[in-house]
């Protein structure tokens, strides 16, 4: 048995700072109940400072969704520490997670900072949430973009100062894989302490990289992956968890063994959930929850998979949630595609009406792009009043 990677899913917090989403008390309190049900470890439900409506949010999820840690977002700032507190201090078990950024970039133009009052607010900051819990995480925003020796010393003066976690986010999605699990190895082999903390990525998808990212840091020593359901977030989005799950499950050969505590039968239904409230539509190619993911189309394919299913199939669907796999009649389908759809809609056909049916499917979707079960039965009905 491999060790465990813990999931930090913050769906409801940088997922919710995806452009036009607004998700109000009942519904995070909805999505919180569905991410325990899945299982993962930890929900940062929100940014409680941000406004009198969130912290309302954060403080009923840490009440009421239980058998989870809730987390509550905090710059370095004593207002925001002590704001985030009051929100999950009613959680069964609650944290704190502290950031700040540590790239000349941000220090320069966003922060107005020099570099000692940066690594002294950071200090302060895990100092003041220590104080009120034993769970706390730190961030150093904008670490993919940080110059290396000061981010080792902010990390190390972090935990010396009691951070529990140190997450190292890739803010602005710039990192590529092979550059960002070599980064991770040196970071867990470097800085002083750092065997004494659980460490964490955040990977943004700019580059559409986040989940290549996320799993290149756990080969090379990250134990948390923080990301959002169908990869929703800022921007292009955080790390898709999902397809992190799914990857570290399916291809456990190339991954030690690492496993995670969700319960993958239900992703299906946390995508689906996140998608209604949110409002934002997963795409139909999207990998694990997309309409298409388990979904053949072309008669060699769904011939295949109705043989055997691995043909095509890397995972199977009922894994994810999703009832079976998917074979759309369109113009690439095949008379064993058709055989079967027949039959699962209850038609006993003889060898010739099924050809003369196939026949008229296909001329059918030459002009159709989708066929549905309606348009079948009407082919069939079609062909037995001429027969
Ligand atoms: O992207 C980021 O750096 C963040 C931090 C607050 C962790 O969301
Ligand atoms: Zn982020």
């Amino acid at each position: 048995m491999g060790q465990r990677v813990y999931i930090f899913d913050t769906t409801l917090r940088d997922g919710e700072q995806s452009p036009g989403v607004s998700l109000n008390i009942g519904e995070k309190i909805q999505i919180a109940r569905q991410l325990a049900r899945l299982g993962v470890d930890i929900i940062e439900a929100g940014f409680p400072i941000s406004s009198p409506g969130d912290f309302e949010a954060v403080r009923a999820v840490a009440r009421e969704v239980k058998g989870v840690t809730v987390a509550g977002l905090a710059r370095a700032d004593f207002q925001d520490i002590d704001r985030a507190w009051e929100a999950v201090r009613h959680a069964e078990q609650a944290r704190i997670h502290t950031f700040i950024a540590t790239s000349d970039i941000h220090m320069q133009h966003k922060l107005r900072m020099s570099r000692e009052q940066v690594l002294e607010a950071a200090v302060a900051a895990v100092k003041r949430a220590k104080g009120f819990t034993g769970d706390v995480e730190f961030s150093a925003e904008d670490a993919s973009r940080t110059e290396p020796a000061f981010l080792f010393q902010v990390i190390a003066a972090a935990i010396e100062a009691g951070a529990t976690v140190i997450n190292i986010p890739d803010t602005v999605g710039y990192a590529v894989p092979g550059e960002w699990g070599s980064f991770i190895e040196t970071i867990c082999r470097e800085v002083p302490g750092i065997d004494r903390v659980t460490v964490s990525v955040h990977c943004h998808n700019d580059l559409g990289l986040a989940v290549a990212n996320s799993l290149a840091a756990v080969l090379n020593g990250a134990r948390q992956v923080e990301g959002a359901i169908n990869g929703i977030g800022e921007r292009a989005g955080n790390a898709a968890l999902e397809e992190v799950v799914m990857a570290l499950y399916t291809r456990k050969d190339r991954y030690n063994n690492l496993y995670t505590g969700v319960h993958t039968e239900e992703i299906y239904r946390t995508s689906r959930l996140v998608s209604t409230l949110t409002g934002m539509k997963v795409q139909s190619n999207k990998a694990i929850v997309g309409n298409n993911a388990f979904a053949h189309e072309s008669g060699i394919h769904q011939a295949g998979v109705l043989k055997e299913r691995t043909t095509y199939e890397i995972m199977n669907p009922a894994l994810v949630g999703v009832s079976k796999s998917n074979l759309v009649m369109g113009k690439h389908s095949g008379r064993h595609a058709f055989r079967q759809r027949l039959e699962d809609m209850g038609f006993a056909l003889s060898e010739e009406e099924l050809n003369k049916s196939f026949e008229r499917f296909k001329k059918l979707a030459d002009k159709k792009s989708d066929i549905t079960d309606d348009d079948i039965e009407a082919i069939v009905e079609e062909e037995m009043k001429l027969a």
